[in-house]
């Protein structure tokens, strides 16, 4: 009989969207819980009294008041961009242009697209962050490198070569005919090996001739288990460049329409100047935005008001946006995502942010059969938050009423010191 173990907490979980009704009542929560962990899986998930009687073989882990939750998931990083976040001062054209694509044309280099590939999963793994979906570079390798390193470390990940065919520098400049054939040799190589999904990864309208376009809308119709990530309306200037490239159009949601590139499982990076029509559509298809709060705030884009675009039926998810996001943690970025949510008058309740970043999150990769919450048969990735962690936030710790009360200074502190554990399908991983 394989071995068991038991872990013990403040167990937390969802059973219900917390944007439908009462956030709070969305969630589970047991201040003696735990959480049954065999083959990989949660085997069972229950009241520690109950399942230390019923599984006395287990192995024990006791997390003390710690909180047991599903890991975080990101829903939207360039992995390729690890080694510019914090760069000062552009706008996103201009920050393209000045850091992106030279720190992206490096990675013609397998040797330090595999040292990226290592540095970034180690630092997501140290806050928390379990599952993500990635843009990779125009080279191959990049790819390879990064799905390497997730299946070497068996992560649930989706990610796919960027394509890009104009307006960048000729180092980075891939044709729409290598587009499609190397991510069709990508998917062949990677999607469904493992935990790896594929996303076919227009990197966004000015970036892709409209035959590129036309070429990765055939590859995903071919494949339309794969996911399709790019980005959408994100900062104004972007809007104008957009429309003198492509003056057909109604708006920019319909330049990805009308190539086969809207649907469900289509992620839309921002996605914040939004006209009515474009959000209708998005409902209509099943497209989900993903928000980015710390890049909106740090290139300078805009505000998007995630509890109105939840309201009008809109899938949303949450992500970092590395390396135009400030931050690899998904507690600072729930926390940044509250802010603007303040600043919209809306403000997210912490079951909210907690949800986008685990169930939510899951839902919009396609992967909530498969992890994102504590349900028994789910893959046990989970992480174990300490919300004692800092002394500056203990007196309000200290006299929280409700496990969101206890749970919420943590997250605005967006600290990885709370990150006490982190399990990988049913794996204690060592974060050193
Ligand atoms: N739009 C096109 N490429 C990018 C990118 O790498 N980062 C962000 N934030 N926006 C983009
Ligand atoms: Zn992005």
């Amino acid at each position: 009989m394989s071995s068991s173990t038991l872990l013990l907490g403040q167990t937390l979980s969802f059973t219900g969207d917390p944007f439908l009704g009462s956030p709070a009542e969305a969630a589970r929560h047991d201040p003696h819980g735990a959480v049954l962990i065999a083959n990989g899986r949660i085997a069972d998930l229950g009241s520690a009294d109950h399942l230390r009687k019923t599984h006395p073989a287990a192995t024990v882990r006791d997390y003390g008041t710690a909180i047991v939750t599903a890991g975080f998931i990101d829903a939207h990083v360039h992995y390729p961009q690890t080694a510019i976040i914090g760069s000062w001062g552009a706008r996103l054209i201009d920050w393209l242009q000045r850091y992106t694509f030279p720190e992206e044309s490096k990675f013609d280099s397998e040797a330090y697209a595999r040292s990226i590939a290592r540095q970034f999963v180690r630092t997501i793994l140290s806050n928390g962050t379990t599952s993500f979906s990635t843009f990779c570079t125009s080279h191959p390798a990049s790819a390879d490198a990064i799905m390497t390193e997730c299946h070497t470390q068996n992560l649930r990940v989706a990610g796919g070569l960027t394509c890009m065919d104009r307006n960048v520098p000729t180092a980075l400049q891939d044709t729409p005919q290598s587009a499609y054939d190397n991510s069709k040799s990508l998917i062949d190589r990677w999607h469904g090996v493992g935990r790896l999904t594929y996303a076919i990864t227009p990197r966004f309208a000015p970036t892709s001739s409209p035959d590129q376009l036309a070429a990765l809308g055939t590859l995903w119709a071919e494949h339309p288990e794969c996911l399709m990530q790019t980005h959408l309306s994100e900062q104004r200037e972007e809007i104008d460049w957009v429309r003198t490239l492509y003056p057909n159009f109604s708006d920019y949601l319909h330049i990805y329409e009308h190539f086969g590139l809207l649907g469900a499982g289509g992620l839309y990076g921002h996605a914040i100047h939004l006209a009515d029509r474009e959000k209708a559509r998005l409902r209509e298809s099943g497209g989900a935005i993903i928000h980015c709060p710390t890049s909106n705030m740090f290139i300078g884009s805009g505000l998007l008001p995630v509890r109105a675009a939840k309201a009008a039926g809109l899938p949303v998810g949450l992500a970092t946006d590395i390396g135009g996001g400030s931050s690899f943690s998904m507690l600072h970025t729930m926390a940044a995502a509250y802010e603007i949510s303040q600043l919209t008058n809306a403000p997210l309740h912490p079951a909210q942010l907690l949800w986008l970043a685990t169930i939510g999150n899951a839902t919009i990769l396609q992967m909530q059969m498969h992890i994102g919450n504590l349900a028994p048969g789910l893959e046990a990735d989970l992480v174990i938050i300490d919300p004692h962690s800092r002394p500056d936030i203990e007196a309000a710790a200290n006299h929280a009423d409700d496990i969101w009360e206890l749970l919420f200074p943590t997250i605005m502190m967006g600290d990885d010191r709370a990150i006490l554990d982190v399990w990988i399908a049913g794996r204690r991983i060592n974060r050193g």
